[in-house]
C-alpha cells in the first residue's frame, strides 16, 4: 500500500493536473510492492499506468487531428479512438499469420531506410476473417507497437449516416490520413467493396470505393490503412491487388485455443486442464467467444468462492457459448 508521504504526493499531483508526476508516484508504490514480494499488484500497477499513458496520448493525437486537418473539425466525428494495450506478442496466431504481422511491422520500423531507397514498405493492408478473431486488436498491436493512436472508420455508417456527402466525409479523413501519422482502420470494408453483380445500389458505394482505392494508390504520408471486413469472400477479386498485404483472419484451431486458454487463465488455480474434451467444446468457437466463456467461468469461480477453476466448469461455459452462436 502507499504509504502516507505517497499519498500526499498523489493527491497534490491530481489537484495540479500533474499526470507525470502522479503517474511516478504510483510507479514508486509499485516498486515498494514488488520488493515486499507482491509481484501481482506491483504488475498491475505498471500496467494502468502504461494504458493511461497512451490513452493520452492517443487523446492529444486526436485534438492534433481536429486542430489540423480541417478548418470545421469535422473530421472527429467520423473517427473513433481505440485504445488497447496489446502487443504484437500478446496476439495469439498461427505462425505463418504472426510472421505476416512482425513482417509488417518490421517494414514499418525501418521506414526511412526502405524509403531512402526508393522501396516503400507494406502500408495498405487488407484483414479478412470471421468476427472476434483478431483483426481489430491487430491493429491496435501494429499502432501500439509503432506508437501511433488507432483510428476506427466504420464504413457502413459513414455510409448511412452521411449519404449523399459520404464522398466529401471519405476526403476528410483522408486528409487526416495524409497529415497525421497513424494507423486508421477501416471496418465493414465489404459495405463498399462488395462484388459488383451482388447488389443492385450500386451509384454512391461504388464512388466511395474508387475514391478509396485512389486515396490509398497515391498515399504520400506513413500513415497504416487497414481495411477489414468479415466477408472476404464477397468482395471483388480485383481489389486485392490494390494492397500491399491480404492477411487473412481464422478461427483458432486446438493449438490456439490451448494457448488461449492458458493464458487467460494464467494467475487462477485451476484443475488439471483435460484438453481433448476442452477443445471439442471450443470447436467454431472464435477468440472472443473463448475468452468470454473462460471469463464466465472465472467469474462464477469468483463470486462463489471455489477454490479452483474445474473442467467441468470451463466446458459447461464453452457449450453454452457454442449453443449461444446457434441460436
Ligand atoms: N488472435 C487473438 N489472440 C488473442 N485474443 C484474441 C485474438 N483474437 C481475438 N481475441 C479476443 O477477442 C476480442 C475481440 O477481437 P477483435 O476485436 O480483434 O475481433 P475482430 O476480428 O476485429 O472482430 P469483428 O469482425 O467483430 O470486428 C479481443 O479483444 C480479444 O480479447
Ligand atoms: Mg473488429
Amino acid at each position: 500500500m502507499a504509504n502516507a508521504q505517497q499519498l500526499k504526493s498523489l493527491l497534490r499531483s491530481h489537484t495540479s493536473r500533474d499526470d507525470e508526476r502522479f503517474y511516478a508516484v504510483v510507479l514508486q508504490v509499485a516498486a515498494s510492492e514488488a520488493r515486499k514480494g507482491h509481484q501481482k499488484l506491483a504488475n498491475e500497477l505498471r500496467a494502468l499506468i502504461e494504458t493511461a499513458r497512451k490513452e493520452k496520448s492517443q487523446e492529444r493525437a486526436k485534438e492534433n487531428i481536429v486542430g489540423l486537418s480541417t478548418p470545421y473539425g469535422e473530421v472527429s466525428e467520423l473517427l473513433d479512438v481505440v485504445s488497447h494495450p496489446t502487443k504484437v506478442s500478446d496476439l495469439i496466431l498461427e505462425d505463418s499469420l504472426s510472421e505476416r504481422i512482425n513482417r509488417i511491422l518490421t517494414e514499418q520500423k525501418n521506414l526511412s531506410r526502405l524509403k531512402e531507397n526508393s522501396l516503400r514498405p507494406r502500408q495498405r493492408l487488407l484483414f479478412t476473417g470471421p468476427p472476434g478473431c483478431g483483426k481489430t486488436l491487430t491493429a491496435s498491436a501494429l499502432a501500439n507497437e509503432l506508437g501511433l493512436p488507432l483510428f476506427v472508420v466504420r464504413l457502413d455508417s459513414l455510409l448511412s449516416r452521411y449519404l449523399g456527402e459520404s464522398l466529401s466525409k471519405l476526403r476528410l479523413i483522408f486528409d487526416a490520413v495524409e497529415q497525421n501519422r497513424a494507423v486508421y482502420l477501416f471496418d465493414e470494408f465489404d459495405s463498399i467493396g462488395f462484388t459488383r453483380d451482388v447488389a443492385g445500389e450500386i451509384g454512391e458505394m461504388r464512388r466511395v470505393l474508387n475514391s478509396f482505392l485512389v486515396f490509398i494508390e497515391g498515399l504520400q504520408s506513413n500513415s497504416l490503412v487497414i481495411a477489414a471486413t468479415n466477408h472476404g469472400h464477397r468482395l471483388d477479386k480485383a481489389l486485392f491487388r490494390r494492397f500491399d498485404d491480404l492477411v487473412e483472419f481464422g478461427l483458432p484451431e486446438s493449438i490456439q485455443v490451448r494457448e488461449l486458454i492458458k493464458r487467460l487463465l494464467k494467475d487462477f488455480s485451476k484443475e488439471r486442464l483435460q484438453w481433448k474434451p476442452i477443445e471439442e467444446a471450443s470447436q467454431a468457437l472464435s477468440y472472443a467467444e473463448i475468452t468470454k466463456a473462460v471469463e464466465e467461468t472465472l467469474k462464477d469461480m469468483l463470486i462463489n468462492e471455489k477454490e479452483k477453476v474445474t473442467n467441468q466448469a470451463l466446458i459447461s461455459a464453452l457449450t453454452e457459448r457454442r449453443l449461444h452462436l446457434n441460436h
